[in-house]
């Protein structure tokens, strides 16, 4: 597959770009930090050239998720996925967060999974089908709790992804969203098991097990799409 994945140059999205590649796809890295896209770049396009391009640019830009589809298509001659992890995080209660943070927050995560799945929807269903997976936050499906911002977010994500399922579906495109518990950000792809735990719980997920996660989504056959997939660590308290 040739897939398109937002939110590359760090965390989950860097590490599902490891993983496609790994399995045998090629990626299309899209984020605003173009350095770290390329460094990331550089060490996919090592060991066989051609597997990794590179798109600086904002989900939130309709030009730039415009550019970043061209680009995937120039590159391979064809896109199958999107993987859309870009986002952003605040979690101060409601009263005290600032209106500059409230448009970035809605920049990226609410108009920016709107605008990248618009520049590849034409593709997909001109195609004939293809996929388009979300990542998103437990407060988007456990709303009666902060932070309130993310779960406004996240629950428009999760209307984004459910009603667009049913309006592409005839044309191939499989929608699909996987819901995620707390993710280990800072440590390695996959960490020793007590790296992830406290007082002998998982409170954390590895960044690898997400994005196997993801994988499996998007391996799935045509006809079959995984609507949802929810992962928690077992001792997160809900
Ligand atoms: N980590 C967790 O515990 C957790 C839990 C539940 C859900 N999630 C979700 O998983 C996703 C990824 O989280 P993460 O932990 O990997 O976060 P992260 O390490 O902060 O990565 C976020 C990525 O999004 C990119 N990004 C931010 N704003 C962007 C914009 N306007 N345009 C393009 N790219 C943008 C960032 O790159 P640039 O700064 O270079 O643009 C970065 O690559 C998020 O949607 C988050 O809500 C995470």
């Amino acid at each position: 597959m040739n897939i398109l994945i937002t939110g590359s140059s760090s965390g989950i999205g860097q590490t599902i770009a490891r993983r496609a590649v790994a399995a045998g796809h090629r990626v299309v890295l899209m984020a605003r930090r173009a350095s770290l896209l390329q460094a990331l770049a550089e060490e996919l396009n090592r060991p066989l050239p051609g597997q990794a391009v590179v798109v600086p640019g904002d989900v939130g830009s309709s030009a730039d998720c415009e550019q970043a589809v061209k680009t995937g298509l120039e590159a391979f001659g064809d896109l199958d996925a999107l993987v859309n992890t870009a986002g952003t995080w605040v979690d101060l209660p409601f009263a005290e967060v600032s209106y500059e943070e409230i448009e970035r927050f809605v920049h990226t995560d609410v108009t920016g999974a709107l605008q990248i799945s618009r520049a590849l929807l034409p593709h997909l269903r001109a195609r004939g089908g293809g996929r388009l997976l979300h990542l998103n936050g437990l407060q988007g499906l456990l709303r009666q709790r902060p932070p309130v911002l993310y779960a406004a977010v996240e629950s428009a994500v999760r209307g984004l992804c459910e009603s667009l399922r049913w309006e592409v579906a005839g044309q191939g495109v499989h929608v699909g969203l996987i819901t995620l518990g707390a993710v280990a950000n800072t440590e390695p792809d996959d960490p020793a098991p007590d790296v992830l735990q406290h007082q002998g719980q998982r409170q954390r997920l590895s960044r690898g097990e997400v994005a196997e996660a993801a994988l499996f989504m998007l391996s799935r056959p045509p006809g079959v799409n995984v609507d949802e997939l929810v992962l928690t660590p077992l001792g997160q308290q809900l």
